[in-house]
């Protein structure tokens, strides 16, 4: 089972004992509530290294506007450690939220100090409908990779703005990690596992279906060029009544403009009551 860690200071002294044994730090970094998606990311971590891996739980604040489901979000600490024992995690890092906010957390006293700047890419798609969101992620990220300073961090292609914003902090910033991002995990019939699904009734998880089912029909059509693919993902979205849709994008890999050839990703996010979801696919134009 793994050794669960909620200081800075037990995180540090677990990771100088396994440091000294060798081998390469793996980090995976999540908000709990630990679904197989999680879980995915733990064995790309676990296979990526033989050692020390770690995991972190902290529902961040920072992340959350004043007006978003913080209060609400999902707590599962002790089904959590099961997921995680279950994957070979060595440590578990669930800090409270005075040890990484000292002081306590308010988005002015944060701001107030020195903060990750995201930049342009965090203006559009999620950014554009949630400002501040990614100054809070990479924010808190940078954070984590402070205290775990990991060799390797893996990241889920689900949150894939996020995905990109990570690599380019690692990159812009020469933090010097290897960025691992993990496909991400369905149920059976399309949806991506998502810790806010728990939110859905069997009616709007029906609705939320509409998600996976746009993108699919968007790499379907990806064959005959960019305007084909997003008109084939927006008839299924327009055909569902309770789906409020935020946006619908094709993109190159990048988030800039897709190419007229080759890769391009195609991301969606839509809210389903008061539930806001999101996912996104490759796509291969021709
Ligand atoms: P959270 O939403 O808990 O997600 C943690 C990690 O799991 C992220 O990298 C996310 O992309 C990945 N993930 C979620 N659902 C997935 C799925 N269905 N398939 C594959 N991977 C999936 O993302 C966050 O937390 C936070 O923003 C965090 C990075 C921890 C910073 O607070």
């Amino acid at each position: 089972a793994p050794v669960l860690a909620s200081t800075r200071e037990e995180l540090s002294a677990l990771l100088d004992g396994a440091r000294r044994s060798g081998g390469r730090v793996a980090f995976v970094p999540t908000m709990g509530a630990l679904h197989e998606g999680h879980a995915s990311l733990m064995r790309a971590a676990r296979a990526a290294t033989d050692g020390p891996l770690v995991v972190s739980i902290f529902v961040n604040p920072m992340q959350f506007a004043p007006t978003e489901d913080l209060d609400r979000y999902p707590r599962t600490l002790d089904a959590d450690l099961e997921v995680c024992a279950a994957e070979g995690v060595d440590v578990v890092f669930a800090p409270g939220v005075e040890e990484m906010y000292p002081g306590g957390f308010s988005h002015d006293s944060v701001r107030d100090g020195v903060t990750v700047a995201p930049g342009s890419v965090a203006t559009i798609l999620d950014g554009a409908s949630r400002p501040g969101h990614f100054d809070g992620v990479l924010t808190v990220v940078a954070k984590l990779f402070g205290l775990v300073r990991p060799d390797v961090a893996v990241f889920g292609q689900k949150d894939y703005q996020q995905l990109v914003l990570i690599r380019r902090m690692v990159r812009d910033l020469c933090l010097g990690i290897d960025v691992v991002g993990a496909e991400t995990v369905r149920e059976p019939d399309g949806l991506a596992l998502s810790s806010r699904n728990r939110y859905l009734d069997a009616d709007q998880r029906r609705t939320a279906l509409a998600l996976s089912r746009a993108l699919r029909a968007a790499q379907e059509r990806a064959a005959y060029g960019v305007p084909a693919a997003r008109w084939a993902a927006m008839a299924v979205l327009k055909a569902e009544p309770g789906l409020e849709l935020d946006y619908l994008a094709l993109t190159g890999p990048d988030l800039g403009e897709p190419p007229e050839t080759g890769e391009g990703r195609v991301l969606v996010a839509a809210r389903v009551g008061t539930t806001r979801l999101i996912d996104n696919v490759p796509v291969v134009l021709d």
